[in-house]
């Protein structure tokens, strides 16, 4: 048995929590869309063709935001061909995916949808093969209230209020190679700062997101951060950092671990703006959008070779998560919500089916994965402020990222209660760990609950939805606070 230790303290405040940080993506990949939030012949269809029990989901999960429509798909797109009677919409080659684009929805669908959903849009234009002309085009479309040719189209399309996006992504991944459209940092950085710039002319109240680095192993990370932004510091208010991670090698050690990298990507990247804003003497401070985070088997995808068809909606990236995925994310939220100060805006990416919290049958289920659970349970239970913990814990040996704590953790505080989210990366061993809330007054666990399994690549199905879930946790004591972590845990720990 291992035992670590913390201290929870109201008066250590980091920032308050944000609710963007549980933002989620919608992009038009695989059945993400079609057969995913839209299947206007499912049984559980709602009069625009929606999927009630995806609804209802999407609403338990606690989602935020929800960013769209890609990722690397909006770099090819034309968002003109998706409103509009949809009898007269066209199909299109969509090369980021090698699918065959039916448009029948499109961004009047997706804000509808977004209404419905209780969530707000995050609205990304293609900086890939398109630029300011099609970012202002859209804008008015969706903004304007009324008066102009394309306001107007928007009215007659059927929505007479304005949709009024606030936040928007200039372009997706700009520095991969896979990416339609690819730049260097300063052709982008070009691009986005003047599209931002003729944005702002048209709302200066924008929020404003540039692509930062597909990942912090990309050959160009930190130049390409500073290049960006060297270019569109004063016109953008977010830079993002987009990371998937994935069980290499059998080495579930590491896995476990990943938020390490999540970590370093983050204070690199915060580290890079402040330095260009510092070189800049600019006060303004900019914040990063982890607008693409997850659990993604990436090496089986592209082991999958090149397609040869052009499908509609074919299955793509349908990873089904084990339970030790889901404590991998569990770690990644703890990552995001630790780091609250800067990091205010984040996409698990995606939402339904592709790489997803949440599956569907085609005509059929939907059901939960395991790591529907600690999303929804971290946007249900932080609340007010996030409280900085710093746990005293057992180090183990990892391939990847040298020695890392057993423990992960971070507390948030309100007026409500406070509520501790703890992951125990060990295998093998279970976790003591001893909560010191002497700073809290007479404080009581009220719920304790864990995610864990004896295997720990248990998943959910449609047949077994429930097989992993968050059940009660009944290693508890009160004097001293003190709650036993099973091996690969996530845990959630009221306080009252
Ligand atoms: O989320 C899947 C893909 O991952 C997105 O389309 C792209 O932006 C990223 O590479």
């Amino acid at each position: 048995m291992h035992e670590a230790h913390l201290t929870i303290d109201p008066a250590f405040q980091v920032a308050p929590v944000r609710r963007r940080t549980f933002g989620t993506f919608i992009e038009h990949l695989g059945r993400c869309v079609y057969t995913g939030v839209y299947e206007p012949s499912h049984p559980a269809a709602d009069e625009d063709g929606f999927r009630r029990d995806v609804l209802s989901l999407t609403r338990e999960l606690g989602v935020s935001t929800v960013r769209y429509p890609g990722g690397n798909f909006v770099s090819g797109y034309r968002w003109e061909d998706g409103v509009g009677p949809v009898s007269g919409r066209p199909r299109r080659l969509d090369l980021a995916w090698h699918s065959t684009e039916t448009n029948e929805v499109g961004v009047d669908e997706f804000v509808r949808w977004c209404r419905k959903a209780g969530v707000e849009p995050m609205m990304a234009v293609n900086l890939g093969t398109r630029g300011i002309t099609e970012a202002l085009d859209l804008l008015e479309y969706c903004n304007h209230p009324a008066g102009t040719a394309l306001s107007d189209r928007r009215v007659a399309n059927g929505t007479a209020e304005p949709h009024g996006i606030r936040i928007w992504c200039l372009g997706n991944e700009m520095d991969g190679p896979w990416q339609t459209g690819h730049k260097t940092a300063r052709e982008y950085g070009r691009l986005a700062a003047e599209t931002a710039r003729a944005m702002r002319m048209v709302d200066p109240g924008l929020e404003l997101v540039a692509c930062g680095s597909s990942g912090s192993s990309m050959p160009t990370f930190g130049a390409w951060e500073a290049t960006v932004l060297e270019e569109a510091y004063d016109v953008v208010d977010y830079i993002s950092c987009h990371a998937y991670y994935e069980e290499k090698n059998g080495d579930l050690g590491s896995f476990l671990a990943c938020s390490t990298d999540m970590e370093y990507f983050i204070s690199s990247v915060v580290a890079t703006a402040d330095h260009v804003g510092a070189r800049l003497r600019s006060r303004k401070r900019i914040d990063v959008s982890f607008d693409e985070w997850n659990v993604w088997y990436l090496s089986r995808f592209q082991q999958a070779g090149p397609r040869e068809d052009w499908p509609i909606a074919p299955p793509l990236l349908e990873d089904h998560y084990h339970l030790a995925d889901a404590v991998a994310l569990g770690g990644l939220l703890i990552t995001l919500l630790r780091n609250s100060d800067r990091v205010t805006a984040a996409s698990l990416a995606q939402l339904v089916n592709v790489i997803a919290p949440i599956m569907t049958e085609p005509g059929g289920r939907a059901w939960r994965q395991t790591t529907f659970h600690p999303f929804a349970q971290a946007s249900r239970y932080a609340a007010g402020d996030v409280l900085r913990v710093e746990p005293v814990s057992p180090l183990y040996e990892t391939a990847e990222y040298g020695e890392v704590p057993l423990l992960h953790a971070v507390a948030t505080h309100s007026e409500e209660g406070t509520t501790l989210f703890a992951v125990n990366r060990s295998t093998d061993r279970p976790l003591s760990l001893v909560i010191d809330a002497r700073a809290l007054g007479d404080a009581r666990i009220v719920e304790a609950t864990t995610l864990t399994d004896p295997d720990v690549y248990a998943r959910n199905t449609a047949d077994a939805p429930g097989r992993i879930a968050p059940r009660p946790n009944p290693d508890i004591e009160h004097d001293p606070l003190h709650v036993l972590l099973p091996p690969v845990s996530w845990n959630v720990i009221r306080l009252g």
